[in-house]
């Protein structure tokens, strides 16, 4: 062998050594590889930063799109023989305790579980708390001064004659925000009064918006007069400048939500999804929502909570029954829907 050849060989075996030394030995290119498709049903920003650090964190190639929650539960259903995603996480656990009825929730306990109170919490595991919201009324001081009426204080000041075509609110269908109000109205007042209730506030509402963040930002912004979002989403838009807000809570009492996060039965890299499960169960991952204007309450006992939270910690809350909420979610807005044609 001449020495040219002699070189050329030696290189050739040295790029093959790499090679597999480059595939066999560094756990941290495996974990590169490693990834995770969650649906969301948090406020986009929050999500962006908490996949961030999750990323970070664990080098899970981990992707997410925010959806409002019935938009997820449609998607999951008609997914469920071929899953695309592994998490569903943020948004009111009504809908989780109705994915969970179709079987479309995969059990896991945490070991950040035994910090969040069993209130917050599937006993099974199928979903897990991560933070609460109280729902109310995000209202323009300008246009109720120009118009001098005062900010509602109750359910029925909403059908006042002054907030005709001025009140948004979200379809129950879609958001879960205002599946919690629907709820909330129908256990305040019984089904028959309820549903008359929305049938006459029908009459009040500008339009019906995809996502329950929508009314306190278009109240926010002049559009409408009242918006019924969760008030947190208040603060989060006065914060970022729409200063006209101003919150109310109804004196009867409001709902509240959990907002939750599940492992969807079936889907692809099951222990990304665990790895992220614990993630944003820990003080760390919970504690992430108020650095980007995400300001509800937290589940997780050793987690701090937002100080502008402070602002509505008092409001006057119903006894929110949860998981009949959820059991009769697609029935009650089937006949929502119904009740407002
Ligand atoms: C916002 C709130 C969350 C809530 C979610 C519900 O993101 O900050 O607390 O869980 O809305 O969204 P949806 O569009 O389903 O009403």
């Amino acid at each position: 062998m001449n020495k040219r050849k002699l070189l050329a060989l030696s290189i050739a075996t040295l790029m093959i050594a790499g090679l597999f030394t480059g595939c066999g030995s560094s756990s941290n290119s495996a974990k590169e590889q490693e990834k995770l498709t969650i649906y969301c049903g948090l406020m986009e920003d929050h999500m962006v930063k908490v996949v961030e650090e999750f990323k970070n964190e664990t080098g899970i190639n981990a992707e997410a799109v925010r959806m409002s929650s019935g938009e997820i539960l449609g998607r999951i259903k008609a997914e469920k023989d071929n899953p695309k995603a592994s998490v569903w996480y943020g948004g009111p656990a009504d809908a989780f305790v109705q994915a969970n009825e179709d079987g479309l929730l995969e059990n896991y306990v945490s070991q950040n579980s035994k910090d969040i109170p069993e209130k917050y919490k599937d006993k099974n595991g199928a979903w897990t708390g991560i933070y609460v919201g109280y729902l109310g009324f995000a209202s323009n001081k300008k246009l109720l001064a120009e118009k001098g009426v005062e900010a509602p204080k109750s359910w029925d000041d909403l059908l006042k004659p002054q907030f005709k075509g001025q009140v948004s609110i979200a379809n129950p269908g879609s958001s879960g925000t205002a599946y919690t109000a629907l709820a909330t109205i129908i256990q305040l007042k019984g089904e028959e009064e309820g549903l008359k209730y929305m049938k006459q506030l029908n009459d009040n509402i500008k339009s019906y918006e995809k996502s329950g963040t929508a009314p306190a930002r278009l109240a926010g912004q002049g559009e409408v007069m009242v918006g019924v979002s969760f008030l947190h989403d208040g603060i989060k838009y006065r914060e970022e400048g729409m200063k006209d807000i101003v919150l109310t809570g109804p004196k009867e009492g409001t709902g509240y939500e959990i907002g939750a996060t599940a492992i969807l039965k079936g889907g692809p890299d099951q222990d990304a999804a665990k790895k992220f499960t614990d993630f944003v169960l820990s003080k760390k991952g919970q504690e992430i929502g108020q650095t980007v204007g995400s300001y509800q309450f937290l589940t997780n006992k050793t987690a701090t909570a937002p100080e502008l939270s402070n602002e509505i910690k008092d409001t006057k809350l119903i006894d929110y029954d949860l998981e009949w909420a959820g059991k009769t979610r697609s029935e009650l807005v089937e006949k929502w829907n119904n009740a407002i044609k």
